[in-house]
């Protein structure tokens, strides 16, 4: 394997997994990262300590102080620039995406092409923190809202999306004025490690304090340091469900704010106007990209009854067409799973089905043989399932698509949004009537719903996130940068009267 990116982007054999100013990678502990392609070991990080954590945080402060005075497009500016070093380096950063994730080589450019298109989107929301101006209803007094940087934003985020996720996060939270520090999953913590090498040679350039952008590294108890403490005021966590409701308590205990993406349960409810040449890319793709383990990811199709054997049909049929192996290799579509606990839950998830009465329509299972040595690789499947099916009910984040089958459009809206999740969903229609039916308020319950396009692949301009338990948080585009800032109301006098508001009068003799 060549791996001549790692070298590009700075990645040693050993790196501190903890940044600003603290160059020596001594730890009591180390994260080593394996890579789920072919099994070695990749290089590894130092876990951030208490007292590493406690020097991380007081740079963050110091910097918080220089960079909310820089005026926003002046930030905006160094946003930018960042986004000229991604473009730049497009190409080894998406291959060490995809080699230390797993996911196809496409998708680890594409997930840096996301990081690109983040920033152009923080670079021109930089002149647009819009406050309103009302008009007060006292004499000569006017009344405005402006918005604040918050402080330090916390962001915990998960091996999946290990550099994008991030970027959303943090590019919007940077041109707000924020300083941000970050806790990568410790399943892909060398991505982080490249991000911020690129990060601070930008803040470098401009002079700008090295504590605007930090990164911690560790277990869930570095995490811990974060949620706790009221020195950071927000936390945005991306990640499982189980992990969204212990730092959520933990943050709101101490009357913080927390921003939650969490797991998705996405359907697609396939009608019979449906058109099947649309049907069946974005199913696939929705269903075995990134190996399943996506978010977004398609884990129901929901199918009238009448052309349920034809779908079914033909997604065994593409099926035989994916070629699963090497994700750096373009010619594959599906790569491995994270780790062998993730195809230890895929196992688990696949005796259940059967348990509970499903039915394989492609048969899953782990591959061997030469190119499989990782252990990793795993066959996408597709189980013939009903709705309210303990396991259905769950996100596995493997590549497990359960068909469902439906007589009325109610019956699917109801089975689409009869899952504890709420993320992403999708109809595929043709008809007028049944795809504006799904988008009312009556239909879709998710934060995203598509029509003609699969659950997946959002684009970084709308607002991202869901309901219910994914959690409610919205990251990336449209007004989600307003969770990052502070809104101040201020009201002006300018006359030589105090007349109170309500019409209250008190005199004063
Ligand atoms: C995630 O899986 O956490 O919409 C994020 C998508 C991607 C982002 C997914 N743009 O599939």
């Amino acid at each position: 394997m060549n791996t001549d990116f790692l070298k590009k982007l700075g990645i040693k054999k050993h790196n501190a997994g903890t940044s600003t100013g603290l160059q020596s990678v001594k730890s009591r502990k180390y994260i080593p990262s394996y890579t789920p392609v072919d099994g070695s070991l990749i290089g590894s990080v130092s876990q951030t300590t208490a007292d590493q954590y406690e020097e991380v945080i007081s740079k963050a402060q110091e910097a918080f102080k220089v960079w909310r005075m820089i005026p926003a497009p002046q930030r905006g500016e160094i946003v930018r620039q960042y986004g000229e070093q991604l473009r730049k380096y497009k190409d080894p950063l998406g291959r060490l995406v995809s080699y230390e994730m797993g996911k196809s080589l496409q998708e680890g450019w594409g997930e840096v092409q996301e990081m690109i298109d983040i920033c152009d989107f923080a670079v021109g929301l930089s002149r647009q923190l819009y406050g309103l101006t009302m008009h007060s209803e006292r004499p000569q007094h006017r009344m405005y809202e402006q918005w604040h940087p918050l402080g330090i934003v916390g962001i915990i985020s998960a091996f999946n999306f290990p550099v994008a996720v991030w970027s959303w996060n943090a590019m919007i939270a940077l041109v707000c004025g924020d300083v941000v520090v970050w806790k990568p999953s410790e399943k892909a913590p060398l991505c982080s490690v490249a991000c911020q090498n690129l990060f601070h040679k930008v803040l470098k350039d401009n002079d700008v304090p090295e504590g605007v952008v930090s990164i911690i590294n560790g277990n869930y108890r570095v995490g811990e340091f974060m949620t706790k403490d009221k020195r950071v005021p927000l936390v945005s966590a991306t990640g499982s469900i189980r992990m969204g409701k212990i730092v959520g308590q933990t943050v709101a205990a101490r009357l913080g704010r927390s921003l939650l993406e969490l797991g998705g349960n996405n359907a697609i409810i396939v009608t019979p106007n449906a058109d099947m040449d649309v049907v069946l890319p974005a199913t696939v793709f929705g269903a075995v990209g990134t190996c399943g383990q996506r978010c977004t990811s398609t884990r129901r199709l929901i199918i009238h009854e009448s052309i349920y054997d034809d779908v079914k049909n033909k997604l065994v049929n593409a099926y035989k067409q994916l070629r699963i192996g090497d994700p750096l290799d373009v010619n594959n579509h599906v790569g491995p799973l994270i780790d062998k606990d993730a195809v230890n839950t895929y196992l688990a998830a696949l005796e259940k089905i059967r348990e509970q009465g499903g039915k394989f329509a492609v048969e899953g299972g782990v591959l061997d043989g030469p190119g499989y040595e990782s252990g990793c690789y795993v066959k996408p499947c597709i189980a013939e399932a009903k709705p309210d099916m303990e396991i259905v009910q769950q996100e596995t984040f493997a590549p497990i698509l359960y068909l469902l089958k439906y007589k009325d459009l109610d019956e699917a809206i109801a089975i689409q949004n009869g899952v504890p999740q709420g993320l992403s969903s999708a109809i595929m229609t043709l008809n007028l009537r049944e795809s504006e039916r799904f988008l009312s308020a009556a239909g879709s319950d998710c934060g995203i719903a598509n029509v003609n396009i699969g659950t997946s692949g959002a684009e970084i301009g709308g607002a991202f996130g869901g309901e219910k338990e994914t959690g409610g948080g919205r990251e990336s585009g449209s007004d989600s940068w307003k969770a990052y800032m502070r809104r101040q109301t201020n009201t002006i006098n300018w006359g030589d009267k105090v007349p109170l508001a309500q019409g209250i009068k008190f005199d004063l003799g």
